[in-house]
């Protein structure tokens, strides 16, 4: 339990809310759920404090323009994906401490709590502009109501708040040769008004503080560096939906005509905050968030893709900074945002609104949650689009997974099954080759703690791997399945060390496929849970009972090619 004497490094571990329009896919999970449960994991292992939210993200268009489609109310579409994203984490071992909506009282609050503030620091105010509206439909057209073609790239199919051609942000407005998704009408501009939040008026200290995150993805700081340097403008953060987090209502400003709530990227990002609330109420704390939030030794790592940049490299931080100028406990801003490029299918940007792809909970009917999952991270779009083909991923698991560390794991145990009983032999003096093996898994360790810490997690992938190979190189010039038959003492050594480096490995592998390292923990006579042993090699005792060996991974068949 965190209190105020708890001088643990504390780690918040923010990754993006999924609309609840659709399943995840591939294109999500190596976007941002894998990476964020990895370097969870890993400063778990590490000993840190970690809290790792999210949740379903249960308002905007792109939910209402689902319900609209089939005919349904919102709350029913948000409740038939929510379990199923709940489902989803279970099964491909995504560590969040909570998992929760933005439907939530508590998210309401909080919400409010930050417009009201801003609101009371002049941050936001009221304008008259002028927003689509479908006179067949009688009614305004807020973001994804309208398509048309992106004014910035001249992509056809631009969506009224996104265009995926070129990623840029967009206000319906502005779109060319805009339609009614409701009817395919030509929608008219009509003057409403809305809340804004007057940007300008924090573009200075933004651009300070950016001027500080020169390590970021290079991708991600020049993007936010950029944007701020052209210059911010009033933001609108309401909208003419019936749908979403209400406004404050002492400062509601909807009309008989149409009925407003708050922009759904305007809250949606609240979500971090507030589900950290949550999350420390559930857990009997009340102030327990605080540790995260309030303590500015506190670290937070928001994943995320590219298309969410702007949403949490300038627009979250401005929130943040506007709420800081007059209170008495500042809010941390945000550490480092690593966002993660595209995955693509056959160069199409795998989109859950556009239908590519098979759902993640597909490729766990056929593939195990660690293969999967190992799969993914060698793929992880850290630095650039990344191209998905199945049988890279099935190539992937059994040529590197399984043949090489997996199988590392059985050759080893079932070794000492045959020599020894199953029992780790006592090893003889370590010759030089001995103790290198140790030595390089060691450092190796190390070095892969640096690159988590600096979020390349498929550089410290590529790290583990290279540490089972090292141990079978180990193997294969020991050979000690040919000395088994001549000196007990060497095989008894080599047994032993191999068995050492094992241990070692499993942890570097854990974070990347923790049900294995997990079940290799206990087989190694490790007690309690992995997790809670340090980011280090253990010894195994010598006389360990190894019990029955069994694959720690499954061999996937090659893909039908189609
Ligand atoms: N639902 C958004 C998307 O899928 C992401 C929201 S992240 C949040 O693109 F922080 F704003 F919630
Ligand atoms: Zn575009």
């Amino acid at each position: 339990m965190s209190s105020p004497t708890d001088t643990s490094r504390h780690v918040l571990v923010a990754v993006a809310w999924p609309y609840a329009n659709g399943l995840s896919h591939l294109g999500h999970i190596a976007g941002c759920y894998l990476p964020a449960d990895i370097f969870a994991r890993y400063h778990r292992i590490a000993g840190d404090r970690v809290l790792m939210v999210s949740g379903t993200d249960a308002h905007g268009t792109p939910i209402t323009v689902k319900a609209d489609q089939e005919g349904v109310d919102p709350a029913q579409i948000v409740e038939r994906y929510h379990p199923r994203f709940l489902e989803q984490w279970d099964r491909l071992g995504i560590s969040f401490d909570l998992f929760t909506t933005t439907m939530t009282d508590n998210h309401r609050e909080v919400t409010w709590d930050l417009f009201r503030r801003l609101h009371a620091a002049g941050y936001i105010d009221t304008k008259t502009t002028e927003q689509f509206f479908d006179p067949q439909a009688d009614r305004f057209l807020p973001d994804r109501y309208v398509e048309g073609t992106c004014p910035s790239c001249g992509s056809p199919d631009a969506r009224g708040d996104q265009c995926d051609g070129c990623g840029a942000t967009l206000d319906p407005i502005d779109l060319i040769d805009p339609r009614s998704k409701l009817t395919g009408a030509v929608p008219e501009p009509r003057e409403t008004e809305h809340y804004f939040l007057l940007l300008p008026k924090l573009q200075e200290e933004l651009a300070t503080w950016l001027a500080g995150r020169e390590h970021w993805r290079s991708h991600v700081i020049n993007w936010a560096q950029g944007f701020v340097r052209e210059g911010l403008h009033d933001r609108a953060i309401t909208r003419d939906l019936a749908w979403g987090v209400p406004i404050p209502p002492e400062l509601d400003i909807s009309t008989e005509a149409s009925e407003k709530r708050i922009y759904v990227w305007f809250e949606a990002v609240i979500g971090y905050l507030s589900a950290s609330k949550e999350w420390a109420q559930r857990s009997g704390d009340p102030d327990a968030w605080k540790a995260w939030w309030e303590n500015p030794e506190a670290e937070s790592y928001y994943f995320i893709g590219k298309d969410n940049v702007p949403f949490h490299a300038v627009f979250w931080p401005s929130y943040l900074l506007g709420h800081n100028t007059e209170a008495e406990r500042p809010l941390n801003l945000p550490t480092n945002v690593p966002a993660n490029q595209y995955v693509t299918f056959r160069g199409a940007k795998a989109s859950k609104s556009r239908n590519v792809g098979k759902s993640l909970l597909d490729y766990l009917e056929a593939y195990g949650a660690d293969e999967l999952r190992y799969a993914l991270a060698t793929i992880l779009p850290e630095q650039a689009d990344t191209d998905l083909a199945e049988d890279e991923l099935v190539r992937r698991i059994n040529d590197e997974l399984v043949a090489t560390w997996g199988n590392l794991v059985n050759r080893v145990l079932a070794m000492t099954r045959k020599n020894f009983d199953g029992e780790v032999p006592a090893p003889g003096e370590l010759d030089e080759r001995d103790h290198q093996l140790l030595a390089t898994v060691d450092e190796q360790l190390a070095e892969q703690a640096r690159m988590i810490e600096a979020v390349e997690l498929r550089r410290a992938l590529k790290a583990a791997l290279a540490g089972a190979q090292a141990a079978n190189g180990y193997l294969n010039a020991l050979e000690p399945w040919q000395t088994a038959k001549t000196d007990r003492d060497r095989t008894a050594t080599t047994l032993w060390t191999a068995l050492q480096a094992i241990n070692g490995l499993k942890v570097a592998f854990a974070p990347f496929t923790p049900f294995a390292s997990e079940k290799l923990h206990g087989w190694l006579g490790g007690e309690g849970d992995l997790v809670d042993h340090g980011w280090q090699r253990h010894e195994v005792p010598v006389g360990t009972n190894l019990g029955a060996p069994a694959p720690l991974f499954q061999k996937m068949d090659e893909p039908e090619t189609d």
